[in-house]
Parts: structure tokens; C-alpha cells; sequence
């Protein structure tokens, strides 16, 4: 068995009062794609904001390249974080700037590169996700798949040993939103990322995953390969691999 990239162990997650992730204990193992699936509200979004401590969490662990995380402080963390990648569900350009300038942020936040190099640098990511000819563009002269695409190069620009996507499909039509997951799919293995992505397209969950982590109101429901959910005799789990909806 490989060693988890992320380990996550009894993490109990609240806002104020509310518990939200009861005691969830997950682990994410390099180079795979881990699914997280559930029903709207259960917890998907809070579990990884309480990995990338955007939020802290209440108690529990969370480990990641085997060091505890929910400790850290955020210089430490900061180091952590410049070798995750995240695109999150309202990706989130920064529409004043363009879109050479929003792939640049995360070089010159985390890196003491050269002006030129990091031109190349974003140059070399945006030809990557076919946006090349976009490089002097605004988000507002953008599909929505080409504002996905600027947002996942903009993830991939510090070369993360992990990628985590939050719905990045969200709002697409079917075709554009099967051609974002072949491109994402294609830079996990270019660039040997771990990725753990939110997604409830059936067809994609196929296409993409190695492993399923299926929440249900903030407790785990389900956790095993592609191979182990066709077998399962979980109720809610077996219907969503059913039907394709929660
Ligand atoms: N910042 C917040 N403050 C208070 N409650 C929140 C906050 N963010 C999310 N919630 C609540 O936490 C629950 C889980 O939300 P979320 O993790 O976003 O679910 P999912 O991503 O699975 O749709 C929901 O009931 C949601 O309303
Ligand atoms: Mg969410």
C-alpha cells in the first residue's frame, strides 16, 4: 500500500456552533484521482477548506506530505501551500487584470523568479491548457471553459505535487465540462499531480477516478477504489451510481 500524500483522521469541522464534519478520517494517495461526492450541503467544500486550513479545524488531524498541518503556523503552512494547486468552484479571476497577470500571482507571491523567467514560466502553462493566444486577454473576453482553463493554469503555475478542484465543472455545458476533465486528467500525468477533485458528473467520475469519498451530512459514507463502489450494497451510494443523482 502507498503512503498517504494527505491524511486526514477524525476531523471534526464546525461554523460557530454547527458541526458540519463529524469525525472523518480519510486518507489521499499520491498520483490518483480522489473523487469527493455528496449531496449539496453535506460537508464537500468544508472538508477541504479545513485541509487547506482556510478554515481551522476543530479537532482532529490532518497531515499532509506527513506533517501535521492543523498546527502550523501560516509561514510554515505557507510552505505546504505553495505546492498545492486549487481551483475552486467560482474561479475566480481577478477581472481587472489580464490573464498573463493572473497566472503570474502565485509565481510572484511564492517565488524570488526573475521577471523573464516567470514570463516563460506562464507561457509555458497557458499553451498547456491551449489558451496560448489569450495570454493579453481579460476574463471578461473569455468563455466559461476558457475562464477555467486560465483559472487551472493559474493552479498549475508553481507545478503542485497536488491539485484540488471544487466543482470545476460547475456551470458548464456537458462537452466543455468533458473536455476540462481530459485536460485535467492530461497535466496529472504530465506533471505527476495528486488530485482530489468535487464532482457529481457520472460520466466523469468513470472517466477520472481512482478512489470515492462519498459524505453524507458531514460523516463518511463510503471510501474505496472505482472497482469497490460498483460493489457496494450502500443504499445512497449505490443509487447515486445508479441514477446519477444523490
Ligand atoms: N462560512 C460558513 N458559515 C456557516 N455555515 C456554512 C459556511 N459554509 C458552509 N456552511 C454550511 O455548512 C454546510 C456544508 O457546506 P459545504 O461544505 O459548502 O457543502 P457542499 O460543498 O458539500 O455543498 C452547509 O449546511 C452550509 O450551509
Ligand atoms: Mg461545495
Amino acid at each position: 500500500m502507498k503512503k498517504p500524500i494527505i491524511s486526514v483522521k477524525d476531523l471534526v469541522a464546525k461554523y460557530g456552533e454547527k458541526t458540519i464534519l463529524k469525525n472523518i478520517s480519510v486518507d489521499i494517495y499520491p498520483q490518483e484521482v480522489t473523487v469527493i461526492l455528496g449531496s449539496s450541503g453535506c460537508g464537500k467544500t468544508t472538508l477541504i477548506k479545513n485541509i487547506l486550513k482556510l478554515y481551522q479545524p476543530f479537532s482532529g488531524s490532518v497531515k499532509i506530505f506527513d506533517k501535521e498541518v492543523t498546527s502550523m503556523d501560516e509561514q510554515e503552512f505557507d510552505d505546504i501551500l505553495s505546492k498545492i494547486g486549487m481551483l475552486f468552484q467560482n474561479g475566480a479571476l481577478l477581472n481587472s487584470l489580464s490573464i498573463f497577470d493572473n497566472v503570474a500571482i502565485p509565481l510572484e507571491q511564492h517565488t524570488k523568479l526573475s521577471k523573464s523567467v516567470i514570463e516563460k514560466m506562464i507561457k509555458v502553462k497557458l499553451d498547456l491548457v491551449n489558451l496560448g493566444h489569450a495570454i493579453n486577454m481579460v476574463p471578461s473576453e473569455l468563455s466559461g471553459g476558457m475562464k477555467k482553463r486560465a483559472a487551472l493554469a493559474r493552479a498549475i503555475a508553481l507545478d503542485p505535487d497536488i491539485l484540488i478542484c471544487d466543482e470545476p465543472s460547475a456551470g458548464l455545458d456537458p462537452l466543455t465540462s468533458a473536455s476540462l476533465d481530459d485536460l485535467i486528467l492530461k497535466l496529472k500525468d504530465l506533471l505527476n499531480m495528486t488530485i482530489l477533485i468535487v464532482t457529481h458528473e457520472l460520466a466523469s467520475i468513470y472517466r477520472i477516478a481512482d478512489r470515492i469519498i462519498f459524505l453524507d451530512n458531514g460523516r463518511l459514507l463510503f471510501n474505496g477504489t472505482l472497482e469497490e463502489v460498483k460493489q457496494t450494497n450502500i443504499p445512497e451510494v449505490k443509487t447515486f451510481f445508479e441514477i446519477g443523482k444523490f
